[in-house]
């Protein structure tokens, strides 16, 4: 694939694994990318202006306020130029500076001014590595969106053999390459997401519930805008900000939700139904609060189930996912909404199991496509599993959907 007309600014920090980012220039270079340099003041020790600037072409830079041409803003205009920041290597520290927030250099200072995606390949001693702190940064980061290239198992420069080698050139190079194929692979494509809890009224004040919270879903609207496509959100109430680039449509209860659904699925290439709707809610509202008396019982009915109902009407070309969350992982109950619902993939999880619980950050989950088979997953964070699911989904597309 030719990388023309793509930006992609180099962060490189303090690691000896410094010397293998000037393989990764030259390959980009080869390739058609521009690339500009920035070099923290810890990575010119391991490697030189020169060597970058002759290798990328551009000037380099390492500090904030150089002492000749300073202008102002330039970690601005550098956030605004890069298609993709890529930070090779990414030292702990640096990854710990950015996790926390903190802009003391001109390359944290850009990251921070992101308007890009941000690549990032650790490469440090692996006790550094597993350092529960250096874990903990990388894991928030991930959450928000960052890009992770896991370091190798090696032979490390301090002696030592374990993770935390700096990924080879050509891995990083192969995961830029499909960075920008991927950044457009929905172009074109509309895609509703829905999300979060509904909740059902009982009286003015008290309603029915649960305990979504609304994160997979976002996750998904996320990952679906990064790839280009067109998404609308259909969302209960959550703690969230809605992902840029999505429309958002907020609403309470399963009745709202059915109904924007209809209308916005009629248009649409792709529903994930992400949302947790009430199975069941008061046959009536009651107009005033109750309590006196209490009420001994409070009449419920179903409410539709939308999923199966969109899954009636759906034309060949529309591809529906739905979640089944299933307490004991139940693959015959998930096998039975798969099809009950007519969807093409199923993902099943349990949120009673440990490291997925119900409003984390992780999942584990196991997805069931339409024709057969099944992929059990690792545990992973929310926005890598919607990293997956849309993968499964730009598969079904290929093979026989839109
Ligand atoms: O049957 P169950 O509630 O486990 O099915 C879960 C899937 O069906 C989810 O994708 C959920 O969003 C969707 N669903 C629905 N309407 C309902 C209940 C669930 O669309 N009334």
């Amino acid at each position: 694939m030719s990388l023309k007309n793509h930006k992609i600014l180099l962060g490189i920090s303090g690691g000896i694994a410094a010397y293998k980012s000037c393989l990764l220039i030259r390959l980009l270079v080869k390739a058609g990318a521009e690339v500009k340099v920035v070099l923290t003041k810890a990575g010119a020790q391991f490697v030189t202006k020169t060597t970058l600037e002759t290798l990328s072409g551009n000037p380099v830079a390492c500090e904030m306020f150089p002492p000749a041409q300073f202008v102002g803003t330039h970690h601005i205009s550098y956030a605004e130029w890069a298609d993709l920041i890529v930070l090779a290597p990414a030292t702990a520290n640096l990854i710990g500076k950015i996790a926390n927030g903190i802009a003391d250099d001109l390359l944290t200072t850009l990251v921070m001014a992101k308007q890009s995606a941000v690549m990032i390949a650790p490469a440090m001693n692996t006790e550094m590595y597993n350092n529960p702190i250096v874990q903990e940064n990388i894991a928030k980061l991930k959450e928000r969106g960052y890009l992770f290239l896991a370091p190798a198992s090696g032979e490390l420069a301090c002696g030592s053999e374990g993770v935390g080698r700096l990924a080879e050139p050509e891995e990083i190079f192969t995961t830029i390459e499909r960075y920008f194929q991927k950044s457009a692979s929905l172009a074109g494509k509309r895609v509703v997401v829905t999300a979060g809890p509904t909740r059902e009224r009982i009286d003015p004040v008290r309603y029915i519930s649960n305990f979504s919270s609304g994160k997979m879903g976002y996750a998904l609207a996320t990952e679906a805008v990064d790839r280009g496509a067109e998404v609308v959100l259909i969302s209960g109430l959550t703690a969230l900000v809605a992902p840029a680039g999505v429309r958002l449509i907020p609403i309470e209860s399963a009745a709202q939700l059915q109904k924007k659904v209809k209308s916005e699925f009629a248009r649409a290439d792709i529903l994930i139904m992400a949302a947790a709707v009430a199975d069941f809610r008061p046959a009536e509202t009651a107009k005033r609060k109750l309590g006196d008396p209490v009420p001994a019982q409070i009449k419920l009915k179903p409410n539709p189930d939308i999923l199966a109902e969109v899954g009636r009407s759906k034309k060949k070309s529309q591809v529906t996912v739905g979640f089944a969350l299933e307490v004991g992982a139940s693959k015959a109950n998930a096998l039975r909404k798969l099809k009950e619902k007519n969807l093409d993939l199923i993902v099943m999880n349990d949120p009673t199991v440990k490291g997925a619980e119900f409003g984390g950050d992780y999942n584990i989950a196991t997805i069931y496509p339409g024709d057969g088979g099944e992929w059990q997953l690792a545990r992973m964070t929310k926005r890598e599993l919607a990293a997956v699911i849309l993968d499964k989904i730009e598969e079904k597309l290929a093979t026989g959907g839109a």
